[in-house]
């Protein structure tokens, strides 16, 4: 049978991705390819009952079959050769780095290429995705990938000059903060709370305020000024963080990101 998504490379983010689109759009019929035996049929264990196949067959593709390109950049070339083939009109990638022209070129002739750069809380429906065209891309094919970037959570369409910059915010971002979240963790610990009251402590205070900023519409500005009285605790806490340069580490953070993307583009 022919599928309407190809999902190349079912690990962390193809398999969200896969996860996430099954769950919110499960008329969509989707296949994922990982290749390698094994990890093939572990990998369809975990998808179940998304289908997993370890590489391309005629069959599987049909005249709008799109590929969901989720491999490393530098496994990137093989399965652009391996797409050529099939006929595939349309590849939506989320490779970091790799710049739409550079998958165009791989590809034949007319071929649309869309640069997607989602984050892993897309396995749950509530990630961010940004994305952007190539060349040859139409509004239809935007709109398509609108529709299939949103069962995984909001997106932003943006210029692909600015996709070394999202991948290096929104892309990582899952990462700067689950190092937050062990750090306060860690630190409750050190205040003498058991670490399971600790860690409940700080996850639900992160989704809380999380919650808080997204539904409120008050700036995360005014929301910490409400937390800190003049000369409180959370002062003495926030004066450690700013004398520490928290805000420049984190601006810091985000600039050798953005760099390590244009390295892998390169
Ligand atoms: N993880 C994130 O948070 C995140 C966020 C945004 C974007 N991305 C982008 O997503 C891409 C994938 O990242 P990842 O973290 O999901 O990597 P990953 O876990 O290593 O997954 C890549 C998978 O693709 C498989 N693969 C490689 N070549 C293949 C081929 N020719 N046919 C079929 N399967 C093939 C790999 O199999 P083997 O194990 O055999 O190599 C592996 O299972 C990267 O380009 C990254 O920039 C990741």
């Amino acid at each position: 049978m022919s599928y309407e998504v190809i999902v190349v490379g079912g690990g962390r983010m193809g398999s969200a991705i896969a996860t996430g689109l099954h769950r919110a759009r499960p008329d969509v019929a989707t296949l994922v390819i990982q290749r390698g035996a094994a990890k093939a049929e572990e990998t369809a264990r975990r998808l179940s009952p998304v289908p997993v196949e370890e590489s391309f067959r005629d069959d599987q593709v049909g005249p709008s079959t799109s590929v969901i390109l989720c491999v490393k950049p530098d496994q990137v070339d093989g399965v652009l050769r391996g797409i050529a083939l099939t006929g595939v009109r349309r590849v939506v990638s989320v490779v970091a780095g790799l710049s739409s022209a550079r998958l165009e070129a791989g590809l034949p002739d007319g071929t649309a290429v869309i640069r997607a750069m989602p984050n892993t809380p897309a396995a749950i429906g509530r990630g961010v995705s940004a994305m952007s065209g190539g060349a040859n891309c139409t509004k239809a094919d935007l709109d398509w990938t609108e529709s299939i970037l949103e069962t995984l959570g909001s997106v932003v369409r943006v210029p692909e000059t600015k996709m070394d910059a999202v991948s290096a915010l929104s892309g990582a971002m899952p990462a700067y903060l689950y190092l937050v979240v062990e750090s306060l963790i860690e630190a409750g610990v050190h205040q003498g709370l058991s670490r399971d009251i600790s860690t409940q402590l700080v996850v639900d205070t992160f989704l809380g305020s999380a919650e808080l900023l997204h539904t409120s519409g008050d700036t995360p500005e005014s929301l910490r000024h409400a937390v800190t009285s003049p000369g409180g605790l959370t002062a003495a806490g926030l004066r450690i963080l700013e004398s520490r340069s928290v805000r420049s580490a984190f601006l810091e953070a985000v600039a050798a990101a953005a760099e390590r993307s244009r390295q892998l583009g390169r």
